[in-house]
C-alpha cells in the first residue's frame, strides 16, 4: 500500500531528473551551434579541450542518471534514483546555468552613449551619410537637433516609435564645415567636422585591439590615441577601429564601459567599426550590432560595409574575426560586387580584424602568422581589382607588408596587449615593431598616399608612401 501511494510523485519526480539530466547537453548545443564558438576552438586548444571535456560531461550525466533509474526500477526500490544521480543533475543544471551566467549572457543591456557613425551609404550629393548612434534599456523615441551654429540647430530628425537601439541619419551634410548638435540622450551641444581638408587630402586614422577590460591592456595608451586623432588641429576625417575592442563581447558590461570611454571622442570625429573574435563570440556579435550598426539605419549588412569617401576613394569593411571561417557565400556575393563595380585605378582601401599576411610565432602550438586560407582566398582577388591598401589587427604589433603591390598593414596597437616576438617572418614584411602602441595615420591625396605609424601621442614611428 505504502508503494503505491507514492508511485504517481515519483514518477513525476523521475521525469523531471530525466529531463534536467540533459541540461549539460543544452549547453553544449547552444555553444556548438553559434560558428563563430566553433572557430574558438579550432584555433584555441585549451579552450577546445574544455569544451570536449563539457561535451563527455554532458552526456555522461544522462546515461548515468538512466542507468541508476533501470537499476532502482528493476529492484524495486522506494526511490528510483540515488544520490550520486542527484548530485550529477545538479552539476550539471551548474554548468548550464553557472557559465553562460559567468560569461554574462544573462545580464540586462546598459545604456550606450551616443557616437558619430559613418554609414555605408552615399546621400544624394555622394557623400558618405553619418548617423548619431547610441542605446537604451527603455524604449525611447529618439531625437536629434543639428546645425551650422551652436546657437541655432536648424534641422531636426525623429524616430518614428520608441525603440532601444538609436540611429538618426544626420542628412545633407556639407564638406569641412562643422556641425553642430544635441539629442534626446545628450542635451547639450556637441559638435563635429565633416571631412575637413588636411594638408590638400583626407586624413584617416586607424588602430584595432584596444581590449577594453582584459586587464592586460594599456588603457591609457587608447584614450591617448583618441585623445590625438579628436585633435582639431590634427584634421582628421575619420576613426577606423578594426575590432577586438573589448575582451570580452558576450559581456554587455566591458561594451558599455567601451563606449562610455570612447564615446567622449566618438561624438565628435566619425566613427567606422569592424567587429573582432573577441567582440564576436558567444553572442557578442549581437551586441555589436545593435551598439554600433542598429537595423533601423537600413544598411544592406550589419557586419560589413562600403563607405565611399569620395568618388575616387572607397573603404570597403569585411568580416573576418579569425580568418575565414566568416566568410560566408552571402558576404562574398557582396564583396565580388563591390569590387567589379570599382575603378582598379581608384584608391580602394580594405579594412577587416584577422590578418592576411603576417610575421608572428605560435600560441598553444597554431601558428598566428601567414594566414593560408586568407591568402589564397583573397590576396588575387586584391591584386585583380586594384586594392591599394588593406589594414588589419588581431595580431597586437604594428607591421608592413608589400605583396605583388598590394600593401598590407597590421595595426593591432590600440592598447591591447603585445604579441610575442615573432619566430617566423612574413617574406614580403618591410617593418615590424612588437613595442609600440598606437596608430596607423593615412593621408590621401588626389595622386598620393601615405600611411604613417604614430606613436599614442603623435611621434612618428615609420613612413611609407606612393604615387598613385
Ligand atoms: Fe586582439
Ligand atoms: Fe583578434
Amino acid at each position: 500500500m505504502e508503494k503505491h501511494k507514492h508511485k504517481p510523485l515519483l514518477k513525476i519526480v523521475d521525469s523531471i531528473m530525466t529531463l534536467l539530466s540533459f541540461a549539460g547537453l543544452g549547453l553544449v548545443l547552444w555553444i556548438a551551434l553559434e560558428k563563430r564558438n566553433l572557430a574558438l576552438f579550432a584555433w584555441n586548444p585549451m579552450f577546445r579541450n574544455f569544451y570536449l571535456g563539457l561535451v563527455i560531461l554532458a552526456i555522461v550525466i544522462p546515461v548515468l542518471v538512466f542507468l541508476d533509474l533501470r537499476r532502482h526500477k528493476k529492484r524495486e526500490q522506494k526511490t528510483s534514483l540515488g544520490l550520486v544521480s542527484y548530485i550529477l543533475v545538479i552539476l550539471g543544471l551548474a554548468l548550464a546555468l553557472g557559465i553562460p551566467a559567468a560569461e554574462g549572457t544573462f545580464s540586462t543591456h546598459a545604456d550606450k552613449a551616443p557616437q558619430l557613425m559613418l554609414l555605408g551609404k552615399s546621400d544624394t550629393q555622394g557623400n558618405p551619410e553619418l548617423a548619431l548612434v547610441w542605446y537604451t534599456k527603455k524604449p525611447e523615441k529618439g531625437k536629434v537637433f543639428y546645425g551650422l551654429s551652436a546657437e541655432h540647430l536648424e534641422y531636426s530628425v525623429e524616430e518614428e516609435k520608441p525603440m532601444q537601439s538609436h540611429g538618426l541619419i544626420l542628412s545633407a551634410l556639407q564638406r569641412g564645415k562643422t556641425y553642430y548638435y544635441s539629442s534626446s540622450e545628450t542635451p547639450e551641444v556637441r559638435s563635429f567636422r565633416y571631412f575637413p581638408q588636411y594638408d590638400g587630402g583626407l586624413r584617416l586614422a586607424i588602430s584595432s585591439d584596444a581590449h577594453v577590460g582584459a586587464e592586460t591592456n594599456d588603457l591609457g595608451a587608447t584614450v591617448d590615441i583618441l585623445r590625438q586623432v579628436v585633435d582639431p588641429k590634427n584634421d582628421y576625417s575619420l576613426i577606423c577601429n578594426l575590432g577586438d575592442v573589448v575582451e570580452l563581447g558576450n559581456k554587455d558590461s566591458q561594451i558599455a564601459a567601451q563606449v562610455e570611454l570612447f564615446s567622449h571622442f566618438t561624438d565628435s570625429l566619425p566613427l567606422i567599426q569592424v567587429l573582432g573574435n573577441h567582440d564576436g563570440w558567444f553572442g557578442g556579435y549581437a551586441n555589436w550590432a545593435q551598439t554600433y550598426y542598429p537595423k533601423s539605419l537600413q544598411e544592406e549588412a550589419q557586419l560589413y560595409h562600403r563607405f565611399d569617401i569620395t568618388d575616387s576613394i572607397h573603404i570597403i569593411t569585411l568580416d573576418l574575426e579569425w580568418g575565414t571561417e566568416s566568410y560566408d557565400a552571402k558576404q562574398k556575393a557582396w564583396l565580388l560586387k563591390q569590387l567589379d563595380s570599382l575603378d582598379p585605378n581608384d584608391v580602394i582601401i580594405i579594412m577587416d580584424h584577422a590578418y592576411f599576411f603576417g610575421s608572428s610565432t605560435e600560441y598553444q602550438g597554431v601558428p598566428w602568422y601567414d594566414n593560408q586560407q586568407m591568402i589564397t582566398t583573397f590576396h588575387q582577388l586584391f591584386v585583380d581589382h586594384g586594392v591599394d591598401l588593406v589594414f588589419s589587427g588581431h595580431d597586437h604589433q604594428f607591421e608592413h607588408i608589400l605583396q605583388d603591390g598590394v600593401n598590407y598593414f597590421i595595426v593591432g596597437t590600440f592598447g591591447g596587449k603585445f604579441d610575442d616576438s615573432p619566430t617566423y617572418i612574413s617574406p614580403g614584411s618591410i617593418f615590424r615593431d612588437f613595442s609600440h602602441h598606437g596608430y596607423a595615420d593615412v593621408l590621401v591625396k588626389e595622386h598620393e598616399v601615405s600611411v604613417t605609424f604614430r606613436q599614442p601621442d603623435g611621434t612618428a614611428l615609420y613612413s611609407w608612401g606612393k604615387n598613385l
